[in-house]
């Protein structure tokens, strides 16, 4: 017995040496956490990592629930060109899904960017563009129905200055392309929560305004959405009003709709200070959003984009670490604020 424990302590010794993390450190995992306060857990994915990295996979079925392809469903990967659909690789992290427990996030189904090159900087008519968008949207929820619980149907079409972006779909269709959008996805599956997904509601008051206005104008005129989702792409550097956040996620709430935190990652490569200090505020920062979440009633899901400071969009230079695991795939002060969050201690 005596050399049992012995033995034990010395691997976990060598293993810590090694960077390895036991599973001891990480539990209780954020998946089980979430599931007891109601919340879901999820992470941005890619295809890539999903079939080749084991390790990867292995953090992302213990802590998450929910998983979001970060580019395999939108438009550029489903339509190599016109009339064609490629769902190859949807379809296999959709299995993936299945097989693991998770439920997927489509993302998403209406941007201006990500747009195939037999789209891109085309001059379409009003009847091409809904003709196009249509079909695209018909197909592509009815293809998951069931099996997609939330679709980002419309992405970043409020501009930071509040007003709706002049992109593609507004110039050939028109402001009223968002809720057409919405109607096809509802109408393509009933079941699916419909979302609007935008960036620095958080930190620009004009455009929160933007997206609230817009939502009202929704409601008022019966679009199926039922929610809003906050990408949260925050920096360690700049201010976020707390206050401020958690009144706006209510006022979204009051209406009637859900909250998600959809995309959220908090670079430091900027920040003043040693890189120490600066994983601290990315750790607080991640502990009020989640506390922020956790206190309005209507905020049913956190995801982060990407899990791993390995695999970020926003981390080819390795200075940014926005994550909440290192690139060694072990927990950050960044985990154990979310993980101390939910469990609701200081
Ligand atoms: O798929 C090709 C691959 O075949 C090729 O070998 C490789 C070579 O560069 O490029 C691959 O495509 C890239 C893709 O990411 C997958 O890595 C695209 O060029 C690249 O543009 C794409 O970037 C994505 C970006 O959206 C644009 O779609 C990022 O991964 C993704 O994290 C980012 O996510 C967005 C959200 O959708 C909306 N909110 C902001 C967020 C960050 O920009």
């Amino acid at each position: 017995m005596q050399k049992h424990i012995w033995l034990s302590s010395l691997i976990l010794f060598f293993a810590l040496g090694m960077g390895w993390s036991s599973q001891a450190q990480v539990e209780p995992t954020l998946r089980e956490l979430g599931q007891e306060r109601g919340l879901r857990m999820g992470a941005g994915v890619s295809h890539f990592r999903l079939f080749n990295t084991p390790a990867y996979v292995d953090l992302l079925t213990t802590h998450y629930d929910i998983m979001t392809p970060t580019t395999e469903l939108k438009m550029q990967a489903l339509r190599p060109s016109p009339g064609v659909f490629d769902f190859s690789r949807s379809d296999e992290m959709i299995a993936f899904a299945q097989e693991n427990d998770l439920d997927v996030v489509g993302h998403t189904l209406v941007w201006y960017l990500s747009m195939p090159d037999w789209l891109e900087n085309r001059v379409l008519s009003r009847e091409e563009a809904i003709a196009i968008l249509e079909e695209h949207i018909t197909t592509t929820v009815s293809r998951y129905r069931g099996e997609i619980y939330a679709w980002d149907v419309v992405n970043e079409a409020v501009s930071p200055d509040g007003t709706l972006s002049q992109n593609i779909w507004y110039e050939s269709i028109g402001p009223e392309y968002i809720a057409m959008a919405f109607e096809w996805a509802h109408a393509a599956d009933p079941d699916a929560l419909l979302i609007y997904n935008d960036y620095d509601m958080e930190i620009n008051p004009d455009k929160a305004q933007g997206v609230l206005a817009l939502l009202r104008s929704m409601l008022a005129a019966d679009v199926p959405i039922d929610g809003v989702g906050f990408q949260m792409h925050l920096t360690t550097w700049e201010e976020l009003d707390l206050e401020a956040l958690q009144a706006l996620m209510e006022e979204i709430g009051d209406m009637g709709l859900q909250v998600k935190i959809t995309e959220m990652d908090v670079r430091i490569g900027e920040h003043e200070g040693t890189r120490e200090e600066a994983l601290e505020v990315q750790a607080q920062l991640y502990r009020d959003v989640m506390t922020i979440c956790l206190a309005v009633e209507a905020c049913t899901s956190f995801t982060t984009w990407g899990f791993s400071d390995a695999h970020s969009w926003l981390n080819e230079s390795g200075l940014e670490d926005p994550l909440p695991f290192d690139e060694n795939y072990n927990p950050k002060p960044a985990f154990f604020a979310l993980q101390s969050a939910l469990m609701g201690v200081e």
